[in-house]
């Protein structure tokens, strides 16, 4: 076990840090505040223990896009904090054993980033060419037909007055596109990652991993595109060309120069053949988010298809990685919720999440159970309707704490759920009933258990509505069986050779936990997942 990186077994948290504790009463949290809230990630009693963080960005920003148009790579917003405070909070969480992973953003930077102020200075300025600049159609429109992934936003490209061209930005205006065809950009970029990892920073999350490289020849993309199928021959122009293959590994081979760091790319593909093609060489990422298992719905087929898909697609030089949220989708709690079961259902994408073969990402409240909050029209943020995902965590009940229930002392940025009497941290850590406390069962058991973290993976056949699978490693056997209905659920572990009596070890249901089992008919409580130690 000693040879096998941590981040094969680990559980990665990502913190978005806007959101997640305010220390000077701003409303907007910072990375004193993380420091403070790191006993309940680990080393504090009946922490989670989670082995990894991930830091969402805390780079100097116009906050046009909270932190993902970045204007300085190698530096810290104010409204974070400082340079010590990040090597602060390194620091600490290296002294808890938990590593660090930050976000870094390649495809784009601020338009106030000082290349991005040079490069639009003059169409002979020496770094025109590190961004994507054209003269306009015949037309006087735009280049071709990108458009930005914001539906809002509209075309990929806006003109610029002063040289009469337009720029590319895959993303809100303010994010023009760095152009990855020079090298100039590529070495300028490098040197941000070694800036980091000179820092102590263990390992990336790179931000649209899958844009960096694109059709040089600026072709447009085809109109109608099913996203769900591989990308050729119908594929798009505006990202996973071969380039951008090459880009990670030259990115792969630096990282590689330092000790046990890892880089995972959010690749927003929704084809997981095309999405493996990412990991299976085993010289780019180590780890891709896998965007076509977030956006299945609550049903056992297609999750077990989705899995049993990945599993039969990646190389043994690859290594899968499993999260249903992050700070861009509706959370869990929410998105699957049914006639109020939302909180059932979130522990049971839990409990599969955290016992499928792969690394785990979770991301900050989903250990509460939090639920997407309802955001004012007159406070809404952000351009693409992602707020209510990013309100701010709970972490004390308001009766104590007040309005800002422990996240700040000031008015927070986005409105604090109007649950947080019941759901923060400090009421579910006292309560064993809770999601948190669920949680930190769970993550406990996956560490302390081998087949687990390494063991092989295989699906038991179990109708629609259950998605069953074992997980095996030297003598270990175990069983998970999740029930996907709001119904009492039945599973004859016959058909797969599995018979007699067994132990239930845990549950999203604390009371089954311990349960004698018959393997003949295994009864599933409604929404209920559960481990099974088998003989
Ligand atoms: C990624 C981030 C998202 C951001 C976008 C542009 O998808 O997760 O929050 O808006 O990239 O950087």
């Amino acid at each position: 076990m000693a040879d096998r990186p941590w981040w094969k077994e680990g559980v990665i948290y990502q913190i978005y840090p806007r959101s997640f504790a305010d220390s000077n009463g701003d409303g907007v949290g910072d990375l004193r505040g993380i420091i403070s809230k790191l006993d309940h990630l680990r080393g504090g009693e009946g922490s989670l223990g989670v082995d990894a963080i991930w830091l969402s960005p805390f780079y100097p920003s116009p906050m046009a896009d909270f932190g993902y148009d970045v204007s300085d790579f190698t530096g810290v917003h104010e409204l974070f904090g400082t340079m010590d405070d990040f090597d602060a909070l390194v620091a600490e969480a290296h002294g808890r054993g938990m590593r660090v992973v930050i976000d870094w953003v390649p495809n784009h930077t601020s338009d106030r980033h000082p290349w991005f102020v040079a490069s639009s200075s003059s169409r002979d300025d020496p770094k025109r060419d590190w961004y994507v600049w054209r003269d306009p159609a015949d037309d006087g429109g735009p280049p071709n037909n990108w458009s930005s992934a914001f539906s809002a936003v509209g075309p990929a490209w806006t003109l610029d007055e002063a040289t009469s061209q337009y720029y590319l930005h895959s993303f809100m205006a303010e994010q023009p596109d760095l152009n990855w065809d020079n090298p100039e950009v590529e070495a300028a970029m490098h040197d941000t990652l070694r800036f980091w990892l000179d820092r102590g920073v263990d390992g990336f999350r790179i931000d649209v991993a899958h844009k960096i490289g694109k059709d040089p020849e600026l072709s447009d993309n085809p109109a109608d595109i099913d996203e769900s199928t591989a990308h050729e021959p119908e594929r798009r122009h505006d990202e996973d060309w071969d380039s951008g293959h090459e880009r990670l590994r030259s990115i792969r081979k630096l990282v590689d120069e330092y000790d046990d760091r890892m880089i995972v790319g959010e690749v927003y593909l929704l084809d997981q053949q095309t999405l493996s093609d990412y990991i299976n060489t085993g010289d780019e990422l180590n780890l891709a988010h896998n965007f076509v298992f977030l956006h299945q719905p609550w049903n056992a087929s297609a999750f077990r298809d989705t899995v049993e898909q990945l599993e039969g697609l990646i190389t043994p030089l690859a290594w899968p990685a499993w999260f249903l949220n992050n700070h861009d989708h509706s959370r869990v709690a929410t998105r699957y919720a049914e006639a109020g079961n939302g909180a059932a259902r979130a522990r049971t994408a839990a409990l599969m999440t955290l016992t499928l073969r792969g690394t785990v990402f979770l991301f900050q409240g989903e250990e509460l159970g939090l639920e997407d909050v309802e955001v004012p029209s007159d406070q809404v943020v952000d351009v693409d309707g992602r707020d209510p995902e990013r309100c701010p965590i709970p972490w004390e009940p308001p009766s104590a704490a007040g309005a800002g229930a422990g996240f700040s002392n000031g008015e927070p940025w986005l409105p604090m759920t109007t649950d947080a009497e019941r759901v923060n941290a400090r009421v579910q850590s006292e309560d064993p009933g809770s999601t948190l406390s669920f949680y930190r069962r769970l993550i406990a058991y996956r560490k302390a258990t081998p087949a687990l973290q390494m063991g092989s993976w295989r699906a038991v056949a179990a109708g629609d509505d259950i998605f069953a699978y074992v997980r095996e490693a030297g003598g270990e056997r175990l069983l998970i069986a999740l029930n996907f209905t709001s119904e009492v659920a039945h599973l004859d572990g016959r058909p797969a050779g599995l018979d007699g009596a067994a132990r239930a070890e845990l549950s999203t249901d604390p009371g089954r936990d311990g349960d004698e089992i018959l393997l003949h008919d295994i009864e599933l409580r409604p929404d209920e997942g559960v481990v099974i130690r088998l003989p």
